[in-house]
Parts: C-alpha cells; structure tokens; sequence
C-alpha cells in the first residue's frame, strides 16, 4: 500500500524514481509525486492520478537533480487530490524538508493541533504532513537528528524518506512497521518500499528492520538501531529475472497471472516431492520432527484470498493430517485473545509478507511462544523473515492487485503441508504416493482447464450486465465460491457473494430471481447429488444458473446440462484439488465481466496491492 523510492548518486533521478514508481504503482495509485534536489533548491512535483499523469506533468516540468524521493499513493487520511499527494514539504529556504510516507500515524491529530496552537500552518489533510512539520521544527542543521527526534514522538506505523536542500547530500529513511529496503549500486544507492523497484538497477538490498533508521550518500549507506548504534545489516542478491514483471503480450497482469498457474505450480512442486517416502518436503520449516510431531491444532491465520486459501487448507488438512485447524481472519485475530493450547502451530498465508493484519497476527502469536511458519511469495517479505520458517510459493511477482496465481499456489502448498503432515501421522505410503501422482498431474491439468477460456467469454458477454451474482459450493469448494465472489466484486465492482449451497434456504434464497444468476460449482463428487438438489432450488425459483462442473463422465455432465443455464466444464480431479480447477473459470469470468464493463482490471477502484495499514 503506496510505494516509495528514493535514489541518490551521479545520475539524473528523475527517471529513476519515475520508472520506480511505475514498478510499485499496483500498490497505490491515486496520486504521485517527487522531490529532487539541485543544490540547497528543492524541486517538487506532484499529482493527483497515476503516476502517467506525474510523467507528463514532468514533461512540461522536469525535476532535475541526482538526488530524490517519491511515492505512489493510496489515500488512508484525505481524498486523492494533488495537495494530498507526496511529497509534503515543511519550513522555509534551506530548513525545507520534504517527506514521502507509507503507513498511518495514529496519533497525527494530537501532534497536528500542538503544532498548529504553536502556529504551524497545515496545506494538507494527511497525516503525514504532520512529520514534515515536526522534522522542520526541529531541524536545526542535522537531518540525521531531526528525523530521530521526531521519530520517538509518532505513534503508527512507516516507512519514510526525507530530503533536505540543508543536507543536500544524503537521504534519510525509517521504517516501523512499513517495509524500507536499500538498494546497493556502484556509486548510489536507493531506497524502496518493495525490491521489485529497483528491478534493472541493482540486485544487491539490505532490509530495514522495524525501529530502524538508515543514512544514505552516494558512496555509503548506513543503518542505525533506536539507540543511535551502527547495525550491520546483510546484504541480499535479490533474485529477479528481467522481463518477470512485464506484460509479455498480454492485455493486463491479471490475465497474464491466470495463464502463469500451470508454470506456478510445478515451480510450488519443484523438488517438494519424494518418492523414496512418499511424502512431502521443504528446506526452509525450521521446526524439528518433535514439534511438527506434537502439533495438536493448527491455525491459519490471512487476509481476503489468502484467507480463501486457508479454508480450503482446513479441509485438507482434517482429511489428510487429521490435524483440527481453525482459520481466522488475521484482522480478527490479532486482537481477540482465544484460548491456544501449547502444541499449537500457527501458519500466516500472504502473497505479499506485508499485510499489516497478518504480520501483527504473526508477532502476536510469536509472543505467545506458539511456533508460527508463512506460506508466502514474497521473498524476504516482514512476515517471511519474521515467521521461524515457512514455505515460498516461488509464484513469481503478482501484479495484478487481484489475487489469482497465489491463490492457486497456496492450495498446491497447503496440499503438499498436508501430505507432509499427514505421513508423519496417520496417512499410509499408498495414500501418501496417490497424492503425489494426482499433484504432479495439476500442472498439464489446469493448461487444459484454460480451454474454457472462449466459453467463459462467452458467458460472461451474457451476463456482464447484472447488478447481483451468487456464488454456491460446499465443502472444499465453499472457499472458492467465496473467491468466485471476492474476484468478480472487486474488479467489475457487482455485488456478489458466496454462500455454502445449502445455506441457501436459510435465507439468501431470497435474493433469487431472473436477474441474478448463480454460479453453482458441481463437479463430480461426494455430495455431488446434494449441490445438484441445491442447483434445482435455485432453477425453480427462476434463477439463471451457471455451472462448473466435471467433463469425462457423460451421464453426470449431460444432467448438469440438463438443468442449468450454462455449463463450464473442468478436469475431474480428486475433490481436494477441485478448487485449482474450479477457481479458474471464475477469474476468467470475473476478468471478462470487469473488461466488459470498461473496468481498470489491473488496478480497481479503491484497491492496491499489499495492504500495509491496519
Ligand atoms: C484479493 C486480494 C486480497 C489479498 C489480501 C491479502 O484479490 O488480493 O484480498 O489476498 O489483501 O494479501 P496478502 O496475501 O498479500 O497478505
């Protein structure tokens, strides 16, 4: 949530921070800006939009200067406007500074009124006004000391970067809270909210950590605790191929990110399998075979499609492991305070390692002595580097702010956890070797399931008009007629939502009628008789039907035809891996349905990727 990225050596910034920029805007994309600096002269500018609108306005107004910060912004405290936008300025002449800020100061109000009894005056409604007006009054010809002043004076959350023309050689940057990372080039260096910034410039970070302050100059970066001590931070190569994060042909992320799963999943698979004991592993647990071993109950705790993910681990892992889990949202869970028993293992789910909510959920199961692993795709994320180990999803970058291919990539996780615990319980080798040849067939199987593509698009040319859908599974596909859901409201911005079918005549029944079609997931299965029961409730009340059901099996497929409206047909794979293949024609759906209706698929309204505030 909002980007950051500073730069300071021989070459000109503003490219630099511009380019940056474009690479962070999924993260926040309502207004961006930046400062430069030319000597003791600060250059700002800035704008309300997305960062193309800050790139022609830089057109016709260039910053120069080899030193600066920027930001994309997505508003937490004040509307999208250009006076809102970061950088925001404070003082006169060479005692100006200009800050950019990620995160929420919680306590602005208390500090914004101080200062405006004292006479300050306030050009913004942004909180972080605030801590360029506190780093102005106390600046007193040390950048460096200003920022730490002011620092012990916030309650909240940041990552911030700040610039002085009265230091006009240096960067100052801090973080709590809100990823900082600096990037280490030959002769400058940079600083970012998000590696993936610094793609094509350098692959050498080094990570702040929370209560950290960093120092940047051209030749030098250094990194100090709260107690003013030198830290030697270690220094990362980050592992970026150029071209990952490009568009290659496609229309939009998302849909490139639909066509990645087959290749997401064999990376997620790549070496996890082992034949020798039919079970799973993974290099990076860090918990020994006693503790795995006398896990009793299993939390996973996420956010939106993450917290899908982890619903249909639950699932997988009663049937599996036999191991009881509970999943909680972590926004829920870091603030209630349940009963855990000791032999108690908590797992975050995250694409990005940044989701305030779950990291806080992390830290606060931490601190109750549980052992706590992250499934997550960012390498060398907060929640990867603070979990005492975990699992990488090896997705590769999700631009798109809605959430597909880790998705996909998680469920493949959460069924190798399971597997893996499963074998060290009650699960046999004949069991544990099934699993296995029905995992190394997803890959091929979800490259087939992207067939349905002209279907869905013809579906959804159908019905791309309607104000309400329902999504309905049961069991293993409860979780994804939520996703279903999640997906379509927010990139078409159509109400919809998802229910376990049967929950239906407990009420929701009611919302049936000619313009609110429901999409039904039925392939072949357990309860595949009951979904149909469920299916026919629906089509007698005059609902439009869609179904997702099972190819192969022409009795079963022609019934379903029989009685809905439309019919997607999928692989037919064993019931804990239906949502891999039943997920996908709903992204497509959604993503068909949203271009449609003239949406922005890559970046929805009041979305951004990697929810860094609370
Ligand atoms: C929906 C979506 C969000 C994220 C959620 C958690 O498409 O992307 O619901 O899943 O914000 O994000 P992570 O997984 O990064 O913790």
């Amino acid at each position: 949530m909002c980007g950051i990225v500073g730069y300071i050596g021989k070459r000109e910034a503003e490219p630099i921070l511009v380019e940056g920029l474009r690479r962070l805007e999924y993260r926040g994309y309502d207004s961006a800006g930046l400062a430069t600096l030319t000597g003791n002269r600060l250059h700002l500018r800035k704008k309300a939009g997305r960062v193309s609108e800050l790139g022609s306005f830089l057109q016709t107004s260039p910053a120069p200067g080899c030193i600066g910060i920027s930001h994309t912004r997505w508003a937490t405290h004040g509307p999208a406007n250009d006076v809102n936008a970061h950088p925001h300025l404070a003082g006169t002449g060479n005692g100006q500074v200009a800050v950019v800020h990620n995160g929420v100061i919680e306590n602005y109000l208390v500090l914004r009124r101080h200062l405006e009894s004292e006479g300050v005056r306030f050009h913004s409604q942004t909180d972080t006004e605030v801590i360029a007006q506190l780093i102005a009054c106390h600046m007193d010809g040390d950048l460096v000391e200003a920022v730490r002043k002011v620092l012990s004076l916030l309650k909240g959350t940041y990552g911030l970067a700040v610039v002085s023309p009265r230091n006009p050689d240096l960067i100052v940057g801090a973080r709590l809270g809100s990823p900082l990372v600096v990037g280490i080039g030959d002769g400058e260096h940079y600083l970012a909210s998000d590696p993936s910034a610094l793609t094509g410039n350098t692959q050498k970070v080094a990570y702040l950590q929370d209560n950290q302050l960093c120092v940047l100059t051209s030749d030098e970066y250094h990194i100090f605790d709260a107690e003013k001590s030198r830290v030697s931070a270690l220094v990362h190569s980050i592992d970026w191929t150029p071209g990952e994060s490009d568009l290659n042909g496609f229309p939009h992320y998302m849909l490139k990110e639909i066509y990645e799963q087959p290749e997401a999943i064999e990376n997620a698979l790549r070496g996890r399998l082992s034949d020798a004991d039919s079970s799973a592993h993974f290099g990076g647990l860090n918990l020994d075979v006693q503790q795995l071993r006398r896990a009793e109950r299993i939390i996973f705790t996420a956010c939106g499609t993450s917290y899908h993910a982890g619903m249909v681990g639950e699932y997988m892992f009663e049937e599996f492991a036999r191991i009881p889990v509970e999943v909680e949202y972590a926004s829920e869970f870091r603030y209630r305070n349940p009963p855990i028993d000791q032999n108690t293992i908590v797992i975050a789910l995250t694409q990005s390692g940044e989701t305030a909510d779950t990291l806080a959920a992390l830290r606060e199961s931490k601190r109750k002595g549980h052992p706590v692993l992250s499934i997550c795709n960012v390498v060398g994320s907060s929640i990867a580097r603070e979990a005492d180990g975990g699992v990488y999803l090896r997705a590769g970058p999700e631009i798109g702010v809605a959430s597909t291919k880790a998705f996909t990539s998680q469920v493949t996780i959460l069924a190798l956890l399971a597997l893996f615990f499963g074998r060290m319980r009650h699960l046999s080798s004949i069991q544990g070797a099934r699993m296995i040849d029905e995992l190394h067939a997803m890959p091929d199987l979800i490259r087939r399931t992207l067939r349905c593509q002209s279907e869905v698009q013809r579906i959804a040319e159908k019905y791309f008009h309607v104000d309400n859908m329902l999504y309905m599974g049961r069991q293993y596909l409860y979780p994804v007629a939520l996703e279903g859901a999640l997906k379509l409201k927010e990139i078409s911005y159509i109400h919809a939502e998802g229910y376990p079918a049967a929950e239906m005549k407990h009420g929701p029944i009611a919302l049936v009628d000619a313009s609110t079609p429901s999409i039904f997931l039925v392939p072949r299965g357990s309860i595949f008789d009951k979904v149909m029961s469920n299916l026919e409730e629906v089509k007698a009340r005059g609902g439009p039907v869609i179904a997702i059901a099972s190819e192969g099996d022409a009795a079963v497929t022609d019934h379903v035809m029989s009685r809905a409206d439309e019919v997607i047909v999928v692989p037919d794979v064993p019931e804990y891996l239906q949502p891999l293949v039943t997920v996908v024609p709903l992204q497509l759906l959604s993503y068909y349905i949203a271009l449609l209706r003239g949406c922005d698929v890559d970046k929805p309204r009041n979305l951004a990727k990697s929810v860094t505030v609370e």
